[in-house]
């Protein structure tokens, strides 16, 4: 096993990625004034930053309407695991690209763990994402007992190899992987730096072990879990993290752009 070692070029050829994961919230109006906020404050860091909003799926239009052509991504939550066809209230590749959407979260723990979506299902939601030429955002992580027992990293291993089967490195290569730990999403816990780190470099093993240490290191690993404007700075000064994935504080447009901003000083 390779654990490959960072030099500040690497990094350098990793573009940076923050998303603000808005869930079950907002309304039409308000989606649409947050999405114009972080479009005001964020797009000035879109020339070496990506900078995403993942609003619900009714208020997509809405906020691809209020971004205009600012250089915000805006994504989808989710998408079907089909084309097309008979899968009511599902929502595919297409109609998000159709949208205007340039991105798609896929296995975020509160589907995996509220909606049961196993490691098969999302290995077809990132077939579809590739496909249709989204950026996916693959969120993996440990639930708290699985910490304690030790198994973090093999739950990693296991997540991001079941994602990833059959899927090539050229396929791969827009691929952002979200280390979400079950036990920091929206409970004020974030990870430590030190646990961040190791699971980010034992995602990077597994990218290694899949397909190259080259294409591991090439491909952008953020953190999501509890990030807020005070402890974005700490977490994204480590050569490892390259953005984060924000829920609570991205509903605040002055707060996620303090964490914005963090990514980019
Ligand atoms: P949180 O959520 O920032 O509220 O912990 C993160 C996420 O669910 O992506």
């Amino acid at each position: 096993m390779q654990h490959p070692s960072q030099s500040d070029t690497t990094r350098l050829v990793r573009r940076p990625f923050v998303g603000g994961n808005w869930k079950m919230n907002t309304d039409c109006a308000r989606a649409a004034e947050l999405a114009d906020d972080v479009a005001n404050g964020g797009s000035r860091h879109a020339p070496t930053v990506d900078v995403a909003i993942f609003p619900p799926f009714p208020y997509l239009h809405a906020t691809v309407h209020a971004v205009g052509h600012r250089a915000i991504l805006v994504g989808g939550q989710d998408l079907s695991a089909h084309a097309q066809g008979a899968y009511t209230g599902q929502t595919s590749g297409a109609m998000l690209v159709d949208l205007g959407c340039r991105t798609v979260l896929i296995g975020h723990s509160e589907r995996r763990h509220g909606l049961g979506e196993l490691d098969g299902l999302l290995n077809a939601k990132l077939t579809r994402a590739i496909e249709n030429g989204l950026i996916p955002v693959l969120c993996v992580g440990e639930s708290r007992a699985q910490r304690r027992e030790g198994r973090a990293c093999e739950v990693l291993r296991e997540q991001v190899q079941g994602c990833l089967s059959g899927i090539s490195a050229e396929q791969a290569r827009a691929l952002v992987v979200a280390y979400e730990p079950v036990w920091a999403i929206g409970t004020g816990d974030a990870a430590t730096v030190q646990d961040v780190i190791q699971a980010h470099r034992s995602i990077r093993e597994v990218l290694a072990d899949l397909y190259s240490a080259p294409f591991a290191q090439s491909i952008r690993v953020i953190y999501g879990g509890s990030v807020n404007a005070n402890n974005a700075a700490e977490l994204f000064a480590c050569e490892e993290v390259d953005g984060g994935l924000i829920g609570g504080a991205s509903l605040k447009s002055d707060d996620f752009l303090a964490i914005v901003n963090a990514l980019c000083s």
